[in-house]
């Protein structure tokens, strides 16, 4: 049996707004020719955080407002697998006991997020968690974990290795617990990693040598935490 990778692919790569048809194509392509199962979460990107300020103007609980983005999520997951094709689930699992059932019979199973309160970050590690995955690969606009946010601070280092009490330091600092607030990578997500000693590489989404080197669990100019 092939090894299985968990992937976090961030919703802004897929859908910065509307979706990037040419980044799906690409990416699909580039782990379709990988032999390696795959588990895929994908984020919610832009219209997720626009439908959760949404909710919360009209006075919705921050639960509705998860609602309202987790939806967008699974709409993002269904370009994911659509873009894949025959190799991946094309209904879009509600909970991680279907997406099991699904990696019986698909090389990719394909999901967004769960429930309210967490984030894709923590649903990948779930995943990687429920499909006995070693390696989770946290696709993103950033090409690492930074000392600091590296838009907002030139000064910012980015780290090549971390240990998870580190990683866990990191996200600790950023963890606001509200849908559309960005994170290294989510608190539990770190915790959770930890907890199973899951191997978190982060790379920049679109660089596909480098998503194809963190698959393979070779080096790679991203960050590893291990
Ligand atoms: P994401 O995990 O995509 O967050 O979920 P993000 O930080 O916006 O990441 P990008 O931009 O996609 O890379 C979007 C929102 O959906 C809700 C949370 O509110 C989260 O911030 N969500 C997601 C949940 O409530 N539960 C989940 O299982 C997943």
């Amino acid at each position: 049996m092939q090894e299985t990778v968990v992937l976090s692919l961030g919703g802004s790569l897929v859908n910065p707004g509307k979706p990037d048809h040419a980044y799906l194509s690409s990416i699909s392509k580039l782990l379709s020719e990988l032999p390696y199962r795959f588990g895929i979460v994908v984020g919610g990107g832009k219209p997720a955080r626009v439908a959760a300020e949404m909710v919360r103007k009209r006075g919705g609980s921050e639960f509705e407002a998860d609602e309202a983005a987790i939806k967008h999520t699974k709409k993002n997951a269904l370009l994911v697998a659509k873009a894949i094709g025959k190799e991946a689930n094309q209904a879009i699992p509600e909970s991680f006991s279907s997406a099991r059932k699904l990696s019986k019979k698909h090389r990719f199973v394909v999901m967004g997020g769960t429930i309210p309160g967490i984030t894709t970050d923590s649903d990948a590690v779930l995943l990687a968690e429920c499909l006995k995955a070693k390696r989770v690969v946290n696709l993103s606009n950033i090409d690492g974990v930074y000392s600091d946010n590296p838009s907002r601070n030139p000064q910012a280092k980015k780290f090549r290795r971390l240990g998870y009490a580190q990683l866990i330091g990191l996200a600790g600092k950023n963890d606001m617990r509200k849908a559309g607030t960005h994170f290294v990578f989510d608190f539990l997500a770190c915790k959770l990693a930890a907890r199973s000693s899951i191997e978190v590489h982060f790379v920049h989404g679109k660089s596909l040598s480098d998503v194809r080197k963190a698959v393979e669990g070779k080096p790679h100019r991203g960050t590893v935490v291990k």
